[in-house]
C-alpha cells in the first residue's frame, strides 16, 4: 500500500519542497547517497575500487524541463570524467545516464537533445576506456529510450541499457538485445506501473526476471544482474555456470549503501561486482523510490525524526 503512495511523491513537487526543506533528511539520504558534490563522489569511489568493486557513476537528476538544464547535466558528466582520470578511476567504470536528465522530454526535438547530449557523454567515456548505460524510467519512455541506444550503439557499441523485468514487454525487447557485445542491466523496476504494462506482484515480477535472466544468460552478450535479491543472485550464479560463463562474462550490480557486505562477498568471491553511485543535490527522486522499495526504510527515516 505504501509503496504506490511514496512512488507518487517521488514526482510531486509539493513533497518535494517539503521532504528537502527538513535538515534532518540528510542523515538519512546519505545512507543511498555518496554526497551532493563531485569530492565526495570521488571519495566514495576510491573507497569502492580500493575494496575490489567496480563502479557505475549517477550524476543525480531526472525529469528536466529545461534546456540548459539538460547541457548542465551533460557537463556534469565531463566534468566527473575529467576528475576521475585525474584521480586514475577511469579504468573498468561505467557511467549511469537518465535520458530525462539530459532533455528527453523536453517539447519539440527533446529526444534529439538527449540523443546528442548522450552522445557527448559517450564519446568522452570511450576515450578514457569507459562505458555508458542508459537508466531506464518509466514506460512511456522505454520506445525512445530503445530507439537512441541502437543509435548510440552504431557508434559506441559498448553502450548498455537497463531493462526492467516487471515490464510485460520486456521478454520481446530482450530478442533484440542478447547478441554478442550488447549489454543489459537486468532490474526488477523501481515506477509505480499500471496493471495494463506491468506485472503488480512480487511473485510475478521475480518469475519474469528469472525468465529474463535466463535469456541473457543464454545468449551472447554481457549480463549485468541488478538486484540486491538473495535468490536471484542465487539463481544466476547456477545459469552462469550452466552456461559456462565465467565472471567477467557477466557481472552482479547493487546500488550504493545496499547489502554493502553482500558485495563485498561477491567481489572477494571472485565475482564482477559493480556499484551504483548516486551523487548530486538532485537526490530527490532516486532516495524516494529507494523508501518505496522497503517499507523498513520509512521507519527508519521517520523514526530519525522522533528520535531528535
Ligand atoms: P527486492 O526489492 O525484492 O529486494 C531484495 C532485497 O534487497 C530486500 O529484501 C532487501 O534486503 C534489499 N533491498 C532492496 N531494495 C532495498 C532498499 N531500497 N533499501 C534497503 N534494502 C533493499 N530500476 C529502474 O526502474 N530503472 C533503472 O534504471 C534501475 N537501475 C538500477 C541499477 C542497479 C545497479 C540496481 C541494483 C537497481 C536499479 N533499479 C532500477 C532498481 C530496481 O528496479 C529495483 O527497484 C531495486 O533493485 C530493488 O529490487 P531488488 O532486485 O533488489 O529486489
Amino acid at each position: 500500500m505504501l509503496a504506490p503512495l511514496l512512488l507518487a511523491a517521488a514526482r510531486s513537487a509539493r513533497m518535494r519542497d517539503l521532504v528537502t526543506s527538513v535538515p534532518l533528511t540528510r542523515g538519512v539520504v546519505d545512507r543511498f547517497v555518496a554526497g551532493e558534490d563531485l569530492g565526495a563522489a570521488i571519495l566514495a569511489i576510491q573507497e569502492l575500487t580500493g575494496d575490489g568493486l567496480k563502479v557505475t557513476l549517477d550524476h543525480l537528476g531526472e525529469d528536466t524541463t529545461d534546456r540548459a538544464q539538460a547541457d548542465a547535466t551533460r557537463d556534469a558528466y565531463l566534468e566527473l570524467f575529467r576528475a576521475l582520470s585525474a584521480e586514475g578511476l577511469t579504468a573498468g567504470a561505467d557511467a549511469s545516464l537518465k535520458l530525462s536528465a539530459l532533455g528527453q522530454a523536453l517539447p519539440g526535438d527533446g529526444e534529439r537533445i538527449a540523443l546528442d547530449n548522450a552522445r557527448a557523454v559517450a564519446s568522452a567515456a570511450q576515450g578514457l576506456g569507459m562505458t555508458i548505460t542508459l537508466d531506464m524510467e518509466d514506460h512511456t519512455t522505454v520506445d525512445s529510450t530503445l530507439g537512441i541506444l541502437r543509435e548510440l550503439r552504431a557508434d559506441f557499441p559498448a553502450t548498455g541499457v537497463a531493462i526492467q523485468a516487471m515490464l510485460h514487454r520486456t521478454e520481446g525487447d530482450l530478442a533484440d538485445l542478447t547478441g554478442a557485445g550488447s549489454r543489459v542491466r537486468l532490474v526488477k523496476g523501481a515506477y509505480a506501473e499500471p496493471e495494463s504494462v506491468a506485472f503488480q506482484s512480487k511473485k510475478d515480477v521475480d518469475r519474469a526476471y528469472v525468465r529474463a535472466l535466463r535469456m541473457l544468460m543464454e545468449g551472447e552478450g554481457h549480463p549485468m544482474v541488478g538486484s540486491h535479491d538473495p535468490r536471484i543472485i542465487e539463481i544466476a550464479l547456477d545459469l552462469a555456470n550452466r552456461n559456462g560463463r565465467k565472471p567477467g562474462s557477466y557481472e552482479f550490480q547493487m546500488l550504493y549503501g545496499i547489502r554493502s557486505g553482500e558485495q563485498r562477498r561477491l567481489a572477494e568471491s571472485g565475482e564482477d561486482m559493480r556499484v551504483y553511485v548516486p551523487y548530486g543535490s538532485d537526490w530527490y527522486g532516486y532516495f524516494m523510490r529507494r523508501l518505496a522499495e522497503r517499507p523498513a526504510n520509512l521507519a527508519f527515516f521517520l523514526r530519525s525524526f522522533v528520535s531528535r
